[in-house]
This record gives structure tokens, C-alpha cells and sequence, in this order.
């Protein structure tokens, strides 16, 4: 309650509104041309529903793979490519992220036929980015990916001691994740990053200095470490009905993450986000890098300046509109300058490093003028250096404003993503 209180007291602050109210108002095709016609930098991002099975801390839209929904998905995707491509004509697209689910379920089950269907209707000029699976990276599913363009691969590994993958339920030993990084290392991706949980029930410092050493000896260009968060409407978030102490929560995940840190530092690697960490001179791997986008699929989510809207959650209800002519758009919200700017601002402190220039040619407004007072505080606590034109988070600060950004948006993103696994056309959903 206490804490309901002063999330809605800082969002008025940040935002100036008490709640987000996403609802049912599904733009056109005329508003969405016109949307796109002011902006000049889009990216592009691609959701893959799709497991062989489903993991009991999962929050995200997925279900388990079965052939003949897999190629009815092929074919609404395409569809709603079609639709965009009248939409967007020959605006380039230079970003492009493959999520899911698991994209590598669709190898050899249509996904190479999603991405020429892309290539051939819109004029992309980026490299692709793609989640895996471990259990996916067979030599020759390897060759697949590197014929048709990944050059950026995730693997999400999620542990490496057999007792915490045993408790995740993921389907494979440390010795045989480890065969898949070395695969995936000796190719030519131009970065190859390990997806890794922290925090694990039970589990220990020295475990985290391990896998942080295992990990630099494989020679992986980039690790993503993230705390494993408890969404409620997960079966893991249901087993945990304890109420854990999110003061002690954040203080022990400081501590397990400064160990990475120190680890992957003394290795070459540089701060690339909040959770990740990258090789010296490595083009990271990292989620769409430009601030506006379009989202394919059930699920997809699309962000065009002063409109956020949402496909439908149901991989079903997507295929049946799609396949109806009818839009898979479930939610969309229009959103004020303000809460454009908050967005923003939320994004470049997750990347640690931004520029004010940006800001002003986005918003045209100073940055200094804006958040001006808060940055030097933030200066002054040691959270950030607040320099003429770039702002760089000390690590200290990227862990603390981030905690503090979670208290927000896991909380909003229960809400937006549990209401929307369980209802397909949802009237409205208010954060
Ligand atoms: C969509 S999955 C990507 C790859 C693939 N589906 C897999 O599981 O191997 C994206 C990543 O999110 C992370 N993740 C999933 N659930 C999480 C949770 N509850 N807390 C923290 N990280 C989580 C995992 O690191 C996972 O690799
Ligand atoms: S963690 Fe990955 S494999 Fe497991 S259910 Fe989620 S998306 Fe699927």
C-alpha cells in the first residue's frame, strides 16, 4: 500500500500522471503513415513465441512449439509484414532484434523465410541480432544462423553449476552448455553473448566467481548477468509466497554483481548496459539500439514517438485477426511529452553513458533545463560524472538509479504483461 503510494507520487513526478492507462484504441494505417512519415531512425523487432518448453520463472509470451501453429505463424507474420510495408515504404530500418520465446525453435521451421520476407519488403541496413537456446546450437544449426545473417547471437545459459539448472528446469548439464559456447565462440559471429541468472535460490559468492571465470576462459564476447526476478504470475513467482525483504534483495545482488564486475574487468571487458558486459572493442549485443520501433508478432510492441501500442498477447487471436484482416494490435496508449522524455531518460541511464545533444535533437530542449537539478545531485552522491555534453553512471550509480527504476517497471510490467497473458482483447489496463 505504502509502496503503491510513492510509486504513483514519483511516476506524477516523472510522467505528470497518477496512472498509464493503457486501452483498445487501435490506430489506423493512415495514422500510423503519417507517425512514421516525421521519423528517420527505425528499428525493427521480430517476437518468436515460441519453446520446446516452458521454464517455471518464464515471464515472457511463449508457448510450447507445435508444428502446425508454428507455420500458421509464419504465415500471419508475413502477412503482417505486408501490411507494414505499405506503411513504412523505403524508410530505413537499422536495427533488428529476433526475440521470443526461442527464435532458434523456428530453425529449419520457417524462420528463414520470415527474415527474406523482411529483407525483400523493407530496406534494412543492420546486422541481426537473435536469442538461442543452448540445446539449438548444433554444428549444423550453427551454419543455418550464419546463413541467414545472425551475426549477433545470445545463448541463454542461465547457470553453470548442474545443481541451479536442475532448480531452473533447464534441460541440459553445464558440460553440455559449455560444448554449445565453444561452438558458438568458434565461428564468426561478430559478438556471442551468455545469458546468465544471478541470485539463484541458495546459491553463493564463490558460484558466481566461478561462472564469471568459466565464462572469460570460453571466450565469450559478452555476458549478460541478470538477477532472477520473481514475476508473480510465474510458477516460480506463485511457489514464492515468502515476502522477501527488497532492501536486503537489493544489497545482496549489489554484492554478487560487483564480484562480475571485478572479474570481468580484470579480463578486458567494459560496462556495455546495467546487466551487461562486453569485450574491448566488440560491437555489443543488445536489444533494438534505436529509440523508436516496430514490433512483429503476437506480442510485438511498437514505439513511434508519441504512440506505444501492443499486438495481441494470444498467439491464436494474432493468426485468426491476421488471417481476418484485421489488426493483431490489442492496446495502445498515446503518450505526453513528458512521459516521452521520462522514457528516454530511462533508456540511456539502463545503456550507463548518454549524451544531452541527443536529447535536445530529440526533444529540442535542454537536457540541463530539464533534469539539469538532478543530474548534479546525482553528480554530487557519486551516482554519475555529469560532464559538459555526456553523462556516464559510475557503477555504483548504474546499480542503484537502476534498482530504483525496477521498484517501477517490473511492477508496471506485472501488470501490462500478466493482464495480457490472460486476457487476449483486453478493454484496458491500467499501470
Ligand atoms: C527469452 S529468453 C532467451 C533465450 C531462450 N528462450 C532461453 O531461455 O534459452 C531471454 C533471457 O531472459 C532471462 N530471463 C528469463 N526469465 C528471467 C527471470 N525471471 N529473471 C531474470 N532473467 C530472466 C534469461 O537469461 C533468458 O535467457
Ligand atoms: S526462459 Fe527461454 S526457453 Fe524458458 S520458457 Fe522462457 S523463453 Fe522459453
Amino acid at each position: 500500500m505504502v509502496s503503491d503510494f510513492i510509486r504513483k507520487k514519483i511516476s506524477r513526478y516523472f510522467t505528470g500522471q497518477n496512472e498509464i492507462i493503457f486501452r483498445n484504441n487501435i490506430p489506423s494505417s493512415s495514422l500510423l503513415t503519417e507517425k512514421l512519415s516525421g521519423i528517420n531512425e527505425l528499428g525493427l523487432y521480430l517476437h518468436i513465441p515460441f519453446c520446446d518448453r516452458i521454464c517455471p520463472y518464464c515471464p515472457y509470451n511463449r508457448e510450447v512449439y507445435t508444428e502446425n501453429q508454428g507455420w500458421n505463424y509464419v504465415n500471419a507474420i508475413k502477412k503482417e509484414i505486408n501490411t507494414y510495408a505499405s506503411i513504412i515504404g523505403n524508410k530505413t530500418i537499422t536495427s533488428f532484434y529476433i526475440g521470443g520465446g526461442t527464435p532458434t525453435t523456428m530453425l529449419k521451421k520457417g524462420i528463414d523465410e520470415i527474415i527474406n520476407h523482411i529483407y525483400k519488403h523493407f530496406n534494412m541496413n543492420c546486422n541481426i541480432h537473435m536469442e538461442s537456446h543452448p540445446n539449438h546450437l548444433t554444428s549444423e544449426n550453427l551454419n543455418i544462423l550464419e546463413t541467414i545473417g545472425v551475426k549477433h547471437l545470445s545463448i541463454g545459459v542461465e547457470a553453470l553449476q548442474d545443481r541451479h539448472l536442475k532448480n531452473l528446469e533447464r534441460p541440459y548439464t553445464v558440460m553440455e552448455a559449455k560444448k554449445s559456447i565453444e561452438r558458438a565462440v568458434g565461428r564468426n559471429f561478430e559478438c556471442v553473448n551468455i545469458d546468465y541468472i544471478f541470485d539463484l535460490p541458495g546459491q553463493t559468492p564463490s558460484e558466481i566467481e566461478q561462472a564469471s571465470k568459466d565464462l572469460v576462459n570460453l571466450g565469450i564476447h559478452q555476458a549478460a548477468t541478470y538477477p532472477l526476478f520473481k514475476f508473480p504470475y510465474t510458477r516460480l513467482g506463485k511457489e514464492f509466497h515468502e515476502k522477501q525483504n527488497a532492501i536486503s534483495t537489493m544489497f545482496r545482488r549489489r554484492k554478487f554483481l560487483k564480484i562480475f564486475e571485478d572479474i570481468l574487468y580484470d579480463s578486458d571487458y567494459t560496462r556495455s548496459s546495467v546487466w551487461a558486459f562486453t569485450k574491448k572493442g566488440v560491437d555489443k549485443y543488445c536489444s533494438v539500439t534505436v529509440p523508436l520501433y516496430l514490433g512483429l508478432g503476437a506480442s510485438g510492441s511498437s514505439y513511434l514517438k508519441d504512440i506505444f501500442y501492443v499486438n495481441t498477447f494470444s498467439v491464436s487471436e494474432y493468426i485468426n485477426a491476421i488471417n481476418k484482416g484485421k489488426s493483431p494490435i490489442a492496446l495502445s496508449i498515446d503518450l505526453s511529452e513528458e512521459m516521452q522524455m521520462a522514457g528516454w531518460l530511462y533508456w540511456r541511464i539502463y545503456e550507463t553513458k548518454f549524451k544531452k545533444s541527443d536529447f535536445k535533437n530529440r526533444f529540442k530542449l535542454s537536457f540541463d533545463d530539464k533534469y539539469g537539478k538532478q543530474m548534479k545531485m546525482l553528480n554530487r552522491m557519486g551516482y554519475l560524472k555529469n560532464g559538459e555534453d555526456q553523462i556516464r553512471l559510475s557503477d555504483k550509480g548504474t546499480y542503484w538509479i537502476h534498482a530504483f527504476e525496477d521498484y517501477f517497471s517490473i511492477n508496471y510490467i506485472n501488470k501490462l504483461w500478466g493482464n495480457s497473458k490472460s486476457m487476449a482483447w483486453p478493454k484496458k489496463i491500467i499501470l
